[in-house]
């Protein structure tokens, strides 16, 4: 069945839906309020950096199943669905940002078609699918709730390849109708009400987040007792009940989602009357972790936690919250730099994605064209993010630019075997 469906919002969520849903056959316009993004998309340049993404714009361009549209209204007038797609920035109370949706819905409302049903893919409180069907305020358009389990990097991997897909609805023939969109799609489809949905997303990264916390967690206390993480972690993850996924210890855990969905989430619980105890705890050990990494930089550099030290250098590789994506938000690298150029370092990073750094970095970061040009006359190099490229650097080259060959691997990417045999003194995250 070929479907009509329109996509509000070409980020990397929405553009990732609309590309996979012309992949699969639907007839897809994708409207954005950002005119020039619109023109550019249009022309199938790409201003994402999203692996396949670049592919699947030309491919659904020239199959003539995608097409970009300036507007809400204009993309969704025609269609059968409408897939809004739009960001939920976190307010200073911890809470979602429905504006955007909310005009979204207002602004589609009369131009909407009979029977067309809205499908709510950005990440909103329990209750929000109701909230706007009310605002749409039409009898004839129900609103679904379809939550995205996209990770930036592989999104449209994870899209046509998903472990399950998630449709909540209090009216099972719309939830039916948007399942059948997904044919042809191998996962298990679970049909639910919308709220359980709408909570299913907000507890799924609240899990992943508390497992990785605790693999940091494990990492403490492997450095305190001298033993390797990376074989504790195994001797655990081999029992299937625990799995291998989300235990590799690094810098703590960023990104545009997981600090976002995990604060909305101890918001809204707390005030539907539960205190999420077991989250707030993640959250904080997230925190004290991130700060324990900066320590242990600054205790290679032999600069104590109270005292600032000026002129020494420290290149820092990686800057993106992970590997596979030029996206800084809340990436624990930013929060690291920081700490490093209040102590009065030298900072010099290096990341092969960098572009537009959210919030900046701190003043007087020199950003280098290659990681041996950002170790120069380095005092420590810091790997922050785990780019395959770190791992396959020449350290012999390293080891001669720098002035002191330390190096903290905040993402455990090195063999200290071989790199302290190179001379280099090397320190991971809960490593002996
Ligand atoms: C996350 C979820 O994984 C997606 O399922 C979800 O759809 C998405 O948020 C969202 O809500 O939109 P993403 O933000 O792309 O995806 O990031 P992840 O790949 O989950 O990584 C999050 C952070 O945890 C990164 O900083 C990463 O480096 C860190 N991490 C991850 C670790 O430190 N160790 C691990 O073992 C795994």
């Amino acid at each position: 069945m070929q479907a009509s469906v329109a996509v509000i919002g070409a980020g990397y969520v929405g553009l990732t839906t609309a590309v996979c849903l012309a992949h699969m056959g639907h007839s897809v316009t994708c409207g954005d309020i950002d005119e020039k993004r619109v023109t550019q998309l249009s022309k199938g340049d790409v201003p994402i950096f999203e692996k396949g993404l670049d592919e699947m714009v030309k491919e659904g361009l020239s199959s003539g199943r995608l097409r970009f549209v300036a507007g809400a209204s204009r993309a969704a007038k025609r269609a059968e669905y409408v897939f809004l797609c739009v960001p939920t920035p976190r307010m200073p109370s911890g809470m979602p940002d429905m504006s955007v949706i909310s005009s979204v819905a207002r602004e589609i409302a009369p131009v909407l078609r009979s029977r067309t049903v809205v499908v709510n893919k950005s990440t909103v409180p329990a209750g929000s699918a109701l909230m706007v069907e009310r605002m749409i305020g039409r009898s004839d358009v129900k609103v679904v709730s379809n939550p995205e389990f996209l990770r930036e990097g592989t999104a449209v991997s994870d899209f046509l390849h998903p472990d399950r897909i998630v449709i909540g609805s209090d009216d099972e023939q719309s939830a039916v109708r948007v399942s059948s969109l997904f044919a042809g799609i191998s996962a298990p489809i679970m049909i639910t009400d919308a709220m359980t949905a709408e909570t299913v997303k907000y507890v799924a990264n609240a899990f992943l987040a508390t497992k990785i916390s605790f693999a940091n967690s494990v990492a403490e206390l492997c450095e305190a007792l001298g033993v390797e993480v990376k074989d504790v972690l195994l001797g655990i993850a081999y029992d299937h009940r625990i799995g291998f996924e989300y235990l590799s210890p690094g810098p703590g855990w960023g990104g545009s989602c997981l600090p976002k969905d995990t604060r909305a989430l101890l918001s809204f619980s707390s005030a539907s009357g539960y205190d999420m105890e077991l989250l707030e705890a993640a959250v904080r050990a997230n925190e004290e972790h991130e700060a324990w990494i900066a320590r242990k930089a600054l205790s290679m550099l032999g600069v104590s936690d109270d005292y600032r030290k000026d002129g020494l250098v420290v290149a820092v590789c990686g800057v993106s919250f992970k590997a596979g994506t030029d996206d800084t938000r809340d990436s624990p690298a930013l929060a690291f730099l920081t700490t490093l150029a209040e102590k009065g370092m030298s900072l010099r990073v290096f990341d092969p994605a960098l572009r537009n750094v959210a919030g900046g970095l701190p003043e007087g970061t020199v950003v280098c064209d290659d990681p041996y040009s950002a170790c120069s006359g380095a005092d420590l190099l810091c790997i922050m993010t785990e780019w395959e490229e770190f791992r396959w650097m020449d350290f012999s080259k390293v080891m001669d630019v720098m002035v002191t060959p330390k190096i903290l691997d905040a993402r455990n990417l090195l063999d200290p075997i071989v790199i302290r045999k190179l001379g280099f003194a090397y320190e991971g995250v809960g490593r002996r």
